[in-house]
């Protein structure tokens, strides 16, 4: 595991988008798992600004998304559909037909898990893998457990995740009770994981993830098991490491 520590939250955005945007020079055709939530939009500005002057091409670049909310209409402007288009795809050359994000408004949810798995693999599977982290441990919307789940599949949010993610609401009960995720084992199975992380908030968090005992209860635990981690923190996030 490579841990690069940065100043802040800009100096993450930058040296994550750095190494995305190598993995997409070096390699223009693969597979990007790509992340939503406040930790990345910070390095998808970068990788906009990088494509706007020409110096990345997301031309033949495949995306697909860790998780989308269950039951909210992609216009919805909470949904990780809209986000991801807000944030990144409407900024940058890549090809519609290449993004992928779970439909959380799908009827048969568990087709759409199944269907969702088969699209990654269709694609050979994902290159790099970009990950935030919850405050209580999670990665996707894989929450603590007692035991790690495997594939995509629909999950129940924890009142903590619920809690969190009500900011972005107007109320606590308008935030959607269920998610679609790909499972850790979906996320382990990436050739390359990057995980972001910023702030003081996710110091303890940070550092029991990548220090203490691999545990459900602590999803982004198992990624000590993955052969290929890159950490990219600021000084806050790894205050309680170094
Ligand atoms: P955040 O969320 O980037 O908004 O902190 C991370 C997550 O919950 O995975």
């Amino acid at each position: 595991m490579k841990i690069f520590k940065t100043r802040d939250y800009n100096d993450m955005s930058r040296t994550a988008a750095n190494i995305v945007s190598a993995q997409v020079i070096l390699f223009p055709k693969s597979v990007l798992g790509l992340a939503t939530g406040d930790t990345p939009i910070g390095m998808y500005n970068q990788l906009a600004k990088k494509c706007d002057q020409g110096d990345v091409d997301f031309c033949a670049i495949k995306t697909v998304n860790l998780d989308e909310y269950v039951g909210l209409a992609r216009e919805h402007e909470q949904s990780y559909y809209y986000f991801m288009w807000t944030h990144l795809f409407n900024k940058i050359n890549i090809k519609r037909e290449n993004v992928f994000l779970p439909n959380g408004q799908a009827n048969d949810l568990e087709k759409e898990c199944s269907d969702y798995e088969a699209i990654i693999e269709r694609m050979g599977g994902i290159d790099l893998q970009v990950l935030g982290i919850g405050c209580n441990g999670h990665i996707g919307f894989n929450e603590p457990s007692s035991a790690f789940t495997k594939n995509t599949h629909v999950v129940n949010l924890t009142e903590s995740t619920i809690s969190a993610n009500s900011r972005f609401f107007d109320k606590k009960e308008d935030v959607p009770k269920r998610a679609v995720s790909m499972g850790i084992g979906t996320i382990m199975q990436a050739r390359r994981i990057l995980l972001l992380c910023s702030g003081k908030q996710k110091s303890e968090i940070l550092y029991q993830s990548l220090y203490a005992d691999i545990d459900p209860i602590i999803p982004a635990s198992i990624l000590q098991l993955h052969p290929n981690v890159t950490v990219v923190a600021d000084q806050d996030a790894l205050s309680a490491i170094v």
